[in-house]
This record gives structure tokens, C-alpha cells and sequence, in this order.
């Protein structure tokens, strides 16, 4: 049995030399070291050894096990490595086929227009201010000059948690809490841009839109500069020939207050569907920041005045990109979202 394991052992080296490749290689490994394989079956023939002789021939049929595992493990390392150097012999890449194109994504046309509208206002000094979407009563409405039986609370009904706390229905409050932690400090120069809430629900209304609110208090600001700060964003926003219109408005946070007109997009003025043939489109709501509204945040009303404004982002994207319907914005077509 001993003579039988030396000899199986010479002939696989033997045969080992001759194997071209790794599925060769394999098939030799089964026949040999295999569950049905050589070493196996010589092992199965113990049985019938004397107790003396079964020890010995286990020792060495466990070397031949070894010393041909070893071997193979050499042998297939050397194979993998000439089949690997050949391939890239054989193989040519050609580096100037064209590439797999990855799409790639954008910004979904509201946060493009939001950042365009951060820009600008950034380009004339304001910073950026946020605060929460869920909102205390006081900041939404109260501190904004609007008490609890102003008849102004009907326009902006929202969703409340409990009786002080709801989703805001403007950025307006932000103007509050940044006063509040500036106070006394000046100049205070924001613009807020954000999600805001209304009971509201049609083709030009959504539930949740995004608003930019900006606020500029300090010495000796006037209308003439918000007039003037307006119309740099106007025309930066929507083209240099865009002419500003402001009416006579009301706001309970402003006195006076205005809403702000801009040229029609459309048709520049001469009259069209879009504005109704007036010529106009209304774009925001500002005015001077209400005294009252000055004291509650922490600053003397006799010693500062400031200037403030709110607009729709979703109405400024329909305007600039002529979106007829504000339910595209939220559906996420990408046939639509794709064209901007
Ligand atoms: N908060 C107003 C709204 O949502 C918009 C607005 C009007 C903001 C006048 C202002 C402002 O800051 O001065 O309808």
C-alpha cells in the first residue's frame, strides 16, 4: 500500500508538469485528491491493514495529500499568471471608442431660482437668515402686528399643532427672530429664504410653497432704497429692460406698504394674455417695517427705521420660465423637470 501511494504520488507530479491550463489543472485535483478520487480510494483499502501497518500508512498518505496539495497550489498560481500576461498581450483597448454616458441630474428648477435670487441679494450685502417652518403663533402673527382677532389672519389660515403653535404661513417671522437676537446691533440685512403653509389647494396655490422674505434695518433707510434695491433684483431676475411698478398696499408688519409690479415677462408691457392685457405682473409685497414691529423686536423706532419685502419663489420660476401650471413644480415629471 505504501508502494501504491509512492507510485500514485510520481505519477501526478509527473502529470502535473504536463497541464495547460487551470481547467486541467482542476480536473487533475478531482482525479486525485477528489471525494472519488485516487488518494480516496487507496484509503478505503485500509481497513483490511494490520494495526500496526494503518498508523504508517495514514502518515503518508496525509504527506502525498500535502506535499501534492502544495504543488497544485503552485502550479495554478503560475497558470493564473500566464493566462493574466497573455490576455493583455491579446487584448487591445481601444481608448478612443466612446465612453457609456452617465446622466446626470440638476436642480430642480425652484432651488435653481431660489439660489439665483440668493445671489443677487448676496451680490448687494444681504446675508443669509433662517428659521423654523414649525412656528410659535407669536413670531407668525403676533409680533408681526397681526393679533389674535386681526381680520388678516383669515388670508393666512394654516395647520395648527395646538393654540400658539402652527406651520408658518410666511418667512415674515424670520424678520422677528433676527431682530430679537440682534438687538441692539445695526445693520441688520437678511434675506430668508424657505418653506411656508397655507389652507390652500389650486393651479396657483400649493399647501407648502417657498417664500424669500428680506429685511434691511438701520439709520435713515428709506422707501427710495427699497424702491431701489427692488429694482436691481428686478432686473437682474427677469432682464435689464424690466421696468418696477409699486401700488399702494396693506400689510399689517409694513406702513406703508406696496405690492410690486414688474413689466409683463410676455410682452413687455404693450398687454397680453399672461397680464391680462395690463401690461403688469405682481411679483411681492413690502413696505416700511411697522414701528410697532421695531419696538416689539428690541429696537427704538424714534432712532431706526427699515425696509422690508416677501415674494413667492414658485411665482417668480412661473414667471421667468413661463409655467402655467404651479402643479408641475411638485409632481416631479422628469419630462417636465428635465427641460431647465
Ligand atoms: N408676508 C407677506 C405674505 O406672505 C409678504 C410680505 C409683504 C412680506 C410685505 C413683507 C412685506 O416683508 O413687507 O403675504
Amino acid at each position: 500500500m505504501l508502494d501504491k501511494l509512492q507510485e500514485m504520488q510520481s505519477r501526478a507530479i509527473a502529470e502535473l508538469q504536463s497541464v495547460k491550463n487551470l481547467e486541467e489543472l482542476e480536473a487533475l485535483r478531482i482525479r486525485y485528491l477528489g471525494k472519488k478520487g485516487e488518494l480516496t480510494a487507496i484509503l478505503r483499502g485500509m481497513g483490511s491493514l494490520s494495526p500496526e501497518q494503518r498508523p504508517l500508512v495514514g502518515q503518508m498518505a496525509n504527506r502525498v495529500r500535502e506535499e501534492l496539495e502544495d504543488k497544485l497550489a503552485v502550479q495554478s498560481r503560475l497558470l493564473k499568471k500566464q493566462e493574466q500576461e497573455q490576455r493583455l498581450v491579446q487584448e487591445k483597448i481601444d481608448v478612443t471608442l466612446p465612453g457609456t454616458a452617465l446622466p446626470s441630474g440638476r436642480l430642480h428648477p425652484l432651488s435653481q431660482v431660489t439660489r439665483q435670487i440668493e445671489d443677487i441679494f448676496l451680490g448687494l450685502g444681504f446675508a443669509i437668515a433662517e428659521g423654523p417652518e414649525v412656528e410659535l403663533d407669536y413670531y407668525n402673527f403676533e409680533a408681526l402686528n397681526l393679533p389674535k382677532d386681526h381680520p388678516a389672519r383669515d388670508m393666512q389660515d394654516t395647520f395648527f399643532f395646538g393654540p400658539e403653535v402652527l406651520l408658518r404661513t410666511h418667512t415674515s417671522p424670520v424678520q422677528v427672530r433676527t431682530m430679537e437676537s440682534m438687538a441692539p446691533r445695526l445693520p441688520v440685512k437678511i434675506i430668508a429664504p424657505g418653506k411656508v403653509y397655507r389652507r390652500d389647494d389650486d393651479a396657483t396655490h400649493s399647501p407648502m410653497f417657498h417664500q424669500v422674505e428680506g429685511l434691511l434695518v438701520d439709520t435713515r433707510v428709506t422707501f427710495a432704497e427699497l424702491r431701489g434695491v427692488l429694482q436691481v433684483f428686478a432686473e437682474e431676475m427677469f432682464g435689464p429692460h424690466t421696468k418696477t411698478r409699486f401700488r399702494p398696499s396693506f400689510f399689517p408688519f409694513t406702513e406703508p406698504s406696496a405690492e410690486v409690479d414688474i413689466s409683463c415677462v410676455m410682452c413687455g408691457g404693450s398687454g397680453c394674455r399672461v397680464c391680462s392685457h395690463t401690461g403688469w405682473l405682481e411679483i411681492l409685497g413690502c413696505g416700511m417695517v411697522h414701528p410697532r414691529v421695531l419696538e416689539m423686536s428690541g429696537y427704538d423706532a424714534a432712532k431706526v427705521t427699515g425696509f422690508a419685502f416677501g415674494m413667492g419663489v414658485e411665482r417668480i420660476a412661473m414667471l421667468k420660465y413661463g409655467i402655467d401650471d404651479l402643479r408641475l413644480l411638485f409632481e416631479n415629471d422628469l419630462r417636465f423637470l428635465r427641460q431647465f
